[in-house]
C-alpha cells in the first residue's frame, strides 16, 4: 500500500487534509507531517500498538526512544512526573521551537514510546502543520524523524525513502522544511542538565535560561544498556554513498585523486566552488557558509548526491565554532564508517 500524498500550504493548511490526517491517527494509521526541523513519522502516542508501528516502519531498534509531540506546555506538563522550573522557563523561551526537553515520565505514556525507560522526551513543534495536526487531533504525537533507521532525514517530502512510504497511510506534503536538522535534545533529569543531541538550538542559547548545560557528547555507552540518547551513536544519517570529511584545504587534491580512480564523486563544498573545469564524474553541491542556511540544505544535499548515484561524497569540514556545532555533529556521524 502505497502512502496518499496530501499537498498543503504551510501557512494555511487545508483542513480537510488536517481532517483526515487526525482521523488515520485516531484509527492507529501511520501520518509523515512536516515539523519546522525535519517531517516526522507521526502515530498516537498513546496507543502502543501504533508506536510499536512507527519502530516496524522504521526499521527502528526498539531500545530507541521517540520524541511525543504536543500543542502546548502545559500538555507536555501532563506527561512528565516532574516539570521543573527549568522546564517551564525553557518551554517559555524556546516552545513552540526545536527543543525537545527529556523528563521524567508518568505511567500515562506507553513503554512502546520511552523504550520501557523512566524518561520521556517531549517538544512543542512550531509548524503550522504540525500544530494545527496536534489541535486537530486532541492528543500527543509520537514521531520520530521520517527516515529509514540511521539514514538521513527528510526535509523535503520528495526525499522520503519509497520502502518508507510504502509502510505509511499518508503524508501531509509542505514542502521543504524550514529548519533543516532536528530538535535539540536536553536531558534535564540529571544535573547539570545535558544536551543530549546538538540541534537547532545552540547549547549558547539555551545557557542564557540553563547556564550549566553541557554538552553530553563523549560518553561511552555499553551494548545492551538504554542509551541516553540513542541518536549519539558514532553512524547515523549515513547516505548511500561513503561520505568523507575533510578539511577545506584538503577536499580538492583528495576529489582529484578519487577522480582519477574513475569514481563519481560528489563534492558538498563550503560555498563557493572554485573549480576550473567540472569533470562530467564530479558533481558539486554548493552549501551556503552560513550555519543557519547551511542547515536547511544539509540534509537535501546529501539526497540529491545520492540520487546522482555518486559513489563517494566528500564534504568539506565546517570551522571549529559554536554555531557550526550541530553540522559538524551531522557530517560527521554520516561520514562515521558502518561498522563490520
Ligand atoms: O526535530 C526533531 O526532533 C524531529 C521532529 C520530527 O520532531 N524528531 C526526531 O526524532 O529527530 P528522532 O527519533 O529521529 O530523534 C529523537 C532523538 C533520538 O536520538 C532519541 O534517542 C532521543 O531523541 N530521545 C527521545 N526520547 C528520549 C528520552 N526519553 N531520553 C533520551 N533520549 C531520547
Ligand atoms: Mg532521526
Amino acid at each position: 500500500m502505497a502512502a496518499r500524498i496530501l499537498h498543503v500550504e504551510t501557512g494555511k493548511p487545508d483542513p480537510a487534509a488536517i481532517t483526515a490526517a487526525a482521523q488515520i491517527l485516531n484509527d492507529g494509521g501511520l501520518v509523515i507531517f512536516p515539523t519546522e526541523t525535519v517531517y516526522g513519522l507521526g502515530a498516537a502516542a498513546l496507543k502502543p500498538d501504533s508506536v510499536r508501528a512507527i519502530f516496524r516502519a522504521k526499521g527502528r531498534p526498539a531500545g530507541n526512544p521517540v520524541i511525543v509531540h504536543v500543542p502546548d506546555h502545559r500538555a507536555a506538563a501532563t506527561l512528565a512526573a516532574a516539570w521543573p522550573e527549568s522546564a517551564r522557563n525553557l518551554a517559555e523561551r524556546f516552545w513552540p521551537g526545536a527543543l525537545t526537553l527529556v523528563l521524567p515520565r508518568t505511567r500515562v505514556i506507553p513503554d512502546a514510546v520511552t523504550a520501557g525507560g523512566s524518561t520521556v522526551g517531549i517538544r512543542v513543534p512550531a509548524h503550522p502543520v504540525a500544530r494545527a495536526l496536534l489541535v486537530e487531533f486532541g492528543a500527543p504525537i509520537a514521531a520520530p524523524s521520517a527516515n529509514p533507521s540511521n539514514r538521513v532525514s527528510a526535509t523535503d517530502a520528495r526525499h522520503l525513502d519509497p520502502v518508507l512510504l510504502e509502510r505509511v497511510d499518508l503524508v501531509l506534503d509542505a514542502g521543504p522544511t524550514p529548519g533543516g536538522i532536528e530538535s535539540t535534545v536536553l536531558d534535564l533529569t540529571t544535573a547539570p542538565p545535558r544536551v543530549l543531541r546538538p540541534g537547532l538550538i545552540s547549547l549558547q542559547s539555551l545557557r542564557t535560561i540553563v547556564p550549566d548545560a553541557v554538552y553530553a557528547a563523549g560518553e561511552q555507552h555499553h551494548s545492551g544498556d538504554t542509551l541516553p540518547s540513542p541518536g549519539m551513536l558514532p553512524r547515523h544519517y549515513a547516505p548511500l554513498a561513503k561520505l568523507e570529511l575533510l578539511p577545506p584545504r584538503g577536499a580538492a587534491e583528495r576529489i582529484e585523486a578519487l577522480l582519477g580512480g574513475g569514481l563519481h564523486v560528489g563534492w558538498m563544498a563550503l560555498a563557493p566552488a572554485v573549480v576550473s573545469f567540472l569533470p562530467a564524474n564530479l558533481t558539486v553541491v554548493e552549501m551556503p557558509f552560513d550555519p543557519t542556511l547551511c542547515a536547511q540544505r544539509l540534509f537535501g544535499a546529501l539526497h540529491e548526491l545520492d540520487a546522482a548515484g555518486v559513489a563517494v561524497i566528500v564534504a568539506e569540514l565546517p570551522p571549529d565554532a559554536p554555531a557550526w556545532h550541530a553540522i559538524r555533529d551531522r557530517l560527521r556521524r554520516a561520514a562515521t564508517p558502518a561498522p563490520g
